[in-house]
């Protein structure tokens, strides 16, 4: 029996190529015939790891095309705004649809000059022009712009047509500024619903105006969540006119099926379909949980040394992404059913929130979980029996891990953070025979 070379945890270690580098050198001189052939084994296997963490990227957006799947027709909405003359977006979703992945999407077309800022809680209009001006390096051509001394072959940030030390204070600027570009620019402006400032959202609907009637070349691109445009950007009826809005939804089976069977292709692995219907289906839209699903069964996989993704590694999967959730995701679960006496009843009941039929913005009323929770409890359930736990679960205190929404006697309820739906469902897993 050969001892492994390398541990679990190391093969998970980011910085995993540089030992698989020095290992190689080390092979060479020091192993055996049999260690080699051992060693190799587990290199081709390392090999397949770390492409494993390019394809499957459950804790940030996409970045490049080749890992970017569907959203075909938002898209074509977009591209068909661009191309229309005055024309802005705001693309707007639940939290963790893949809004950003888009926009990267968007930031990498190759038909016309782009730019992405990431907009903070801090940020002020001030901030987040001044940002997007950093990013663009334009060519001078004569004429078109008025700084001194400059020559026609002469490239320039457009930050530096801001006079020493101004502020971007409000539209004008901007429009002063962009007057100076001759070509069609996109700037996208992301996570806008971080902007704590309620100034800076009238700002920008000014701006948007502005440019619609000004500068039909420029574009902005508006992205954050939301449920609808007013709460992105306020109510501007000025700018509905000249606005695109995009609702990104949560994705659909097939373009989940996509991102297993696709990014699976690379890892040259192939999937029972049974276990890529669960991952679906587990997913609920969330292409976060497909990443993450998919990652670890076909982790197990590898380390199985088999080409196929079988039940078995779904299984351990399941557990692992349960681990490997995101922190603030566990902790508003912990909170929500640990927090008080009757834990039981809070589970049951946080399950039966995350399994009952929602309309599309994921909400559902008290009285839709009696046959949820009925069947659970196996015995008749009437809504007062549980209408106090739901009370309990909208307070700050048990973590708020429920929304409550409308007015009285109509209230509606939903997930505060869509992600903790999928996790209590995942928590609540039981491996069917597949
Ligand atoms: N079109 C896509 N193809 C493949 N994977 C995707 C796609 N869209 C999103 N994802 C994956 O889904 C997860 C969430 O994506 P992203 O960060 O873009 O969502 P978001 O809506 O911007 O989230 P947030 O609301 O937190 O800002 C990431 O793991 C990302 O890799
Ligand atoms: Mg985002």
């Amino acid at each position: 029996m050969i001892t492994p070379s390398f541990t679990k945890t190391q093969l998970d270690d980011i910085d995993q190529q540089i030992e698989i580098n020095k290992a190689v050198a080390l092979s060479k001189f020091r192993l055996k015939k049999v260690e080699q052939r051992y060693f190799m084994d587990n290199l081709a296997k390392q090999q397949k790891i770390i492409l494993l963490d390019k394809v499957f990227t459950p804790s940030r957006p996409v970045m490049t095309r080749e890992f970017f799947f569907g959203r075909f027709n938002e898209i074509n909405r977009i591209f068909s705004a661009i191309n229309e003359e005055g024309k802005h977006i705001i693309l707007y979703g639940e939290r963790g649809v893949g809004k950003t992945s888009l926009a990267n999407f968007m930031n990498t077309s190759t038909q016309f000059l782009a730019t992405k800022v990431t907009c903070n809680r801090y940020d002020t209009f001030n901030t987040i022009w001044k940002r997007a001006f950093e990013e663009i390096l334009m060519p001078l051509t004569n004429g078109e712009w008025e700084i001194d001394n400059v020559s026609s072959e002469q490239v320039s940030l457009l930050e530096n047509l801001l006079y020493d030390n101004e502020e971007i204070e409000s539209s004008p600027t901007v429009i002063r500024i962009l007057k100076k570009v001759s070509i069609p620019i996109l700037f996208i402006f992301d996570e806008f619903d971080l902007i704590e400032d309620n100034l800076t959202q009238i700002k920008f609907a000014d701006t948007i105006k502005a440019l619609s009637d000004n500068l039909p070349n420029i574009t902005l691109l508006i992205v954050g969540i939301a449920d609808n445009v007013n709460e992105l950007i306020g109510n501007h009826n000025s700018i509905e006119r000249c606005t695109t809005q995009v609702k990104l939804p949560t994705m659909p089976d097939d373009e989940l099926e996509k991102i297993i069977t696709q990014g699976l292709e690379k890892l040259e692995l192939t999937i029972d379909s049974s276990v890529k219907s669960h991952i679906v289906e587990l997913s609920q839209g969330f292409p976060h949980y497909t990443h993450l699903l998919t990652k670890h069964s076909s982790k197990n996989a590898i380390y199985n040394n088999s080409n196929l993704v079988n039940k078995d590694h779904f299984k351990i999967a399941v557990e692992d992404a349960i681990n490997d959730s995101y922190e603030s995701v566990k902790e508003s679960y912990r909170k929500a059913v640990a927090t008080v006496k009757k834990e039981t009843d809070f589970r049951d009941i946080i399950f039966a929130c995350a399994s009952v039929e929602t309309d599309e913005y994921g909400t559902f009323r008290l009285a839709d979980l009696q046959n949820v929770l009925s069947e659970l409890k196996q015995k008749p359930v009437k809504p007062q029996s549980y209408a106090y736990y739901i009370g309990k679960l909208c307070e700050a205190d048990r973590g708020a891990i429920l929304q409550r929404i409308g007015v009285k006697n109509k209230y509606r309820y939903r997930f505060q953070n869509p992600l903790v739906k999928v996790f209590v469902l995942l928590k609540n897993y039981k491996p069917i025979t597949i």
